[in-house]
């Protein structure tokens, strides 16, 4: 976690000068943060094989997939367009898990053509994926492992009603059609969910993982997905990785022992690499006060940062040229017509319109879940590396939401 609770700059450059050069608003991702993220997980896990597949989907800036790629990561992709931005990144094939849930088949032969590690969800895939592939193509079982966890349910992953994977209990049909289809298995996967604080439960997983992979003799690595939570606020606990690290390479040395299997541990984060790199700069276009709320509406809303309102999930947000200010009571809402409260009964320095507010852990599922909904621009991008700040994506433009439409002559 940084020790500066509310930053007003990274490695120097201040939030108030890259506001001026690019605009609002805009995504601000500090590239030393991921790549010192990425080295807590590798450093926790040094004493096994460990492989990292970045979860693309929290951060997919190809620069951004380029700075893991450095860091010595792989990447897990859930589409193949994913993989593409992989590839573009600078990934090989076989750096990259393709991970995706529910798709057509001819997704998976396109995934198959480029040479990625597929990940199989479901008892109809793997028996269609035998069919075509046989033991020509290796690839890997994603395993509900019926564990109930994460900060909600909508992102909680892993339990027996979910739709991902195919369930424990199903072993031994997994094991059937595995031996009916003469499939080569890898690879055995769970995700269990996202924002896991405990670290016993990705002990639980592991050894779900661990029990199964007893039964298939061509397996060269389990992966226990993703999921570590981060810290959302001053004093918000996160999952101590080094816990993590101890508690399942441990089970995994003990694993590998006891049954002779030389193997590599995956993991999948996303958020505990990227979510507190960013910083999501906006401006205040109003302050308006109504009988019990003052409310102050930026120029952004559920359109650019769709975490608070599909989660209620908490992003900390304080004004930039006051930011350790408390004099003052927000709500802090968007501009769409929808009511999309960013931040509600927020204690913060006072904000007069014109202001920038900064809104905090904006790098996962931030830009990655951005829309155009009411016909608004997605914001521009920025990477601050090696004491630059260099545009990574820039604003749209009107353009980029008219140049599919075909305008009939009605
Ligand atoms: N692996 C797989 C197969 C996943 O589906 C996910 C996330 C991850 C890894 C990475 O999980 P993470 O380490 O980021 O928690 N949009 C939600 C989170 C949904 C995550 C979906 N899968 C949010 O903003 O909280």
């Amino acid at each position: 976690m940084s020790s500066v609770q509310k930053p007003t700059q990274i490695q120097g450059i201040p939030f108030a000068s890259i506001a001026e050069e690019f605009g609002t608003p805009v995504y601000v991702y500090d590239g030393e943060k991921i790549t010192s993220q990425v080295k807590a997980i590798q450093n926790a896990f040094s004493s096994i094989p460990l492989k990292i597949k970045y979860a693309t989907k929290a951060l997919s800036n190809i620069n951004i997939l380029k700075l893991i790629k450095k860091a010595g990561a792989g990447i897990d992709a859930v589409s193949v367009e994913e993989v593409r931005l992989g590839m573009m990144a600078g990934f090989k094939a076989e750096e990259i898990m393709y991970t995706p849930s529910g798709v057509g088949f001819e997704e998976i032969e396109e995934a198959v053509a480029l040479g990625v590690m597929i990940n199989l969800d479901s008892i109809p895939l793997m028996r269609q994926f035998g069919d075509k592939y046989g033991d020509s193509v290796p690839a890997c079982i994603r395993i509900n492992p019926h564990i109930m966890a994460g900060g909600n349910l909508k992102i909680s992953t892993g339990h027996k009603a979910s739709k991902f994977g195919i369930s424990v209990d199903m072993l031994p049909e997994i094991l059937e059609v595995v031996k009916e289809k003469q499939l080569k298995i890898v690879g055995l996967h769970i995700h269990t969910g996202s924002d896991i604080l405990d670290a016993e439960i990705f002990l639980r997983g592991a050894n779900v993982l661990f029990d199964a992979a007893k039964q298939f003799p061509d397996l060269r690595f389990i992966d226990c997905g993703g999921g570590f939570k981060v810290a959302y606020k001053a004093g918000d606990p996160y999952t101590d990785i080094d816990e993590v690290g101890e508690k399942v390479s441990k089970a995994f040395r003990d694993f590998c022992d006891r049954y002779g299997k030389e193997l590599e541990l995956w993991l999948e984060p996303g958020k505990f690499l990227v979510s507190e790199s960013g910083y999501f700069l906006v401006k205040a276009n109003v302050v308006k006060k109504s009988p019990s709320i003052t409310f102050v509406g930026v120029d952004s809303g559920l359109n650019h940062l769709i975490r608070p309102m599909m989660y209620d999930a908490y992003h900390d947000v304080y004004a930039l040229n006051n930011p350790e200010g408390n004099e003052a009571t927000y709500n802090v809402v968007g501009y769409i017509c929808e009511t999309d409260t960013i931040a509600a009964e927020r204690q913060m320095g006072e904000v007069k319109a014109g202001d920038i507010l900064v809104i905090k852990n904006a790098g996962a599922y931030g830009y990655s879940m951005a829309s155009n909904y009411n016909s608004r621009l997605r914001p521009a991008e920025v990477l601050v590396w090696e004491g630059r700040a260099q545009l990574i994506r820039k604003r749209e433009t009107f353009e980029d939401i008219t140049h599919n439409q075909v305008i009939l002559n009605l």
